[in-house]
């Protein structure tokens, strides 16, 4: 795709994202906060529709990992034993005439990207959000936004062990809110200054790590594509050595192609092998034992760790671009959001051909509301209906005619190949959860 044709698509769709209501610039009203925003009542949908897939595929369905939901604000020593303090900064430069902020090594030249001027010197900019905790402040303790889940899982390891009687190899997961105080955040919900994270770690013995390491880059990579993302939209980079995170001795990152990045690739995830580091620079600095004690063998290890860490907001932002096609149906262009059944925040819509029949197709609606997410629609033509729950990514529409007066059935329409069956109204529950279950190709 040409670059021009990309921006136009990201345009297109961050509009599509305001005017349906899956996200919000926040504080709009007060003219905006730079890159903060608000999910609306179909983006709510959607970002907890990705999260509880990621929460069944890595934690509900799998005997051997476990949750876990912990404190934001966490303990301010956990990040001086992590290396934050002292290592989270980024070097940046202002520039002196626009007064634009880069990072230093996304202004390589000694001039403003942007326009050309004089930069300042690189100084060091600290990411972690600073807070103070206690009634009276200058007595109160700093304390710190999380920068990342993970800590969290390596401090209650022990914990864990004892109340939930796991045994190596085993893993914790943690879906939740992070902060960090991005120098650029920018490029809609990509990169943000509060966002969420799917992390799991997993532990296992050292002599094993390498084999979990490309059991979790090939799990997490395919669960991209049950999203319903393009597999050739997908890639793998494994890092450079010169780019490792100080903890890690290997990381891949699986990479989408984001329409505004240099090289057409940006990051959803990345999967590491973080060594013992955590679990050691944790048992150091606050004395305690995180080790693991083998109760058959009784022997004590400091296991090894595969991260799997996600962004729910990247994660968002890639199924979107990836669902949104435009396309030529009868001379007009239909725009759809092709979302996977399982993420679409409205699964079903009921629309009565007429107002008059909208006592009788209201009885439609209540029969599926216990079952699946539905909505009703009765204004506008039948035909720009459909178009409305198209542009949303409603996956089937239920339509009731005056025939259905007559034959007590109704008209259910796919979304993707446009194609559509008559059933039983009596019978309109079990085919849509069989549906919802199979998808269309399985129903004609
Ligand atoms: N515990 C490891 C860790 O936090 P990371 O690569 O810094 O690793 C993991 O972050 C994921 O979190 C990224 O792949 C991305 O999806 C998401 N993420 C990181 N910073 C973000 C930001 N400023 N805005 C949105 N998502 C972000």
């Amino acid at each position: 795709m040409q670059t021009a044709d990309k921006d136009e698509r990201m345009k297109k769709l961050v509009s599509l994202c305001k005017r349906l209501g899956f996200v919000y610039p926040s504080g709009e009203v007060y003219g905006g906060l730079q890159s903060a925003w608000d999910y609306g009542p179909l983006g709510v949908e959607l970002k907890k529709n990705i999260e509880t897939h990621w929460w069944k595929e890595m934690v509900s369905t799998r005997p051997d990992i476990v949750g876990v939901d912990t404190s934001i604000i966490t303990h301010p020593e956990v990040w001086v034993a992590s290396g934050h303090v002292k290592n989270f900064h980024d070097a940046m430069v202002d520039c002196m005439e626009c007064k634009s902020r880069f990072r230093a090594d996304h202004a390589p030249g000694e001039k403003c990207p942007r326009c050309g001027g004089e930069l300042t010197e690189p100084r060091e900019f600290g990411l972690m959000f600073r807070t103070k905790m206690g009634a009276v402040e200058d007595e109160s303790a700093t304390v710190y936004l999380r920068p990342e889940t993970c800590q969290s899982i390596f401090i209650n390891f022990k914990n864990i062990v004892t109340s939930t009687r796991q045994t190596l190899p085993f893993g914790i997961a943690q879906l939740g809110k992070a902060f960090r105080n991005e120098i650029t955040a920018r490029n809609f919900i990509f990169r943000t200054r509060e966002f969420e994270q799917m992390e799991m770690e997993f532990f296992c013995l050292s002599d094993d790590a390498a084999k979990w390491f490309d059991y979790w880059v090939d799990k997490r990579m395919n669960w991209y594509m049950a999203l319903g993302i393009k597999k050739e939209n997908l890639r793998l980079r494994p890092h450079t050595p010169d780019e490792l995170a100080h903890y890690a001795e290997s990381c891949v990152d699986i990479e989408y192609t984001f329409p505004f990045t240099t090289d057409g690739f940006g990051e959803l995830e990345g999967i590491a092998n973080r060594t013992d580091y955590d679990l050691r620079a944790q048992m150091e600095a606050s004395g305690q034992d995180l080790s693991y004690v083998d109760q058959t063998t009784g022997e004590k290890v400091v296991p090894w760790v595969i991260e799997t860490s996600g962004g729910v907001g990247r994660t968002f932002l890639a199924v979107l671009l990836d669902a949104y096609r435009e396309e030529i149906v009868e001379d007009r262009t239909r725009v759809v959001l092709g979302l996977h059944r399982d993420l679409a925040p409205v699964k079903v819509a009921v629309l009565p051909l007429s107002r008059k029949l909208s006592e009788e197709a209201r009885q439609v609606e209540e029969m599926l509301r216990p079952h699946l997410p539905v909505v009703f629609d009765v204004t506008g033509s039948i035909g720009k209906r459909y178009r409305r729950m198209d542009e949303i990514g409603t996956p089937f529409c239920v339509t009731f005619d005056f025939d259905s007066l007559e034959d007590r059935c109704v008209t259910v329409r796919d979304r993707d190949t446009l194609e559509q069956i008559r059933v039983p109204v009596e019978g309109i529950v079990d085919v849509m959860t069989r549906l919802m279950r199979e998808g269309w190709q399985e129903e004609v």
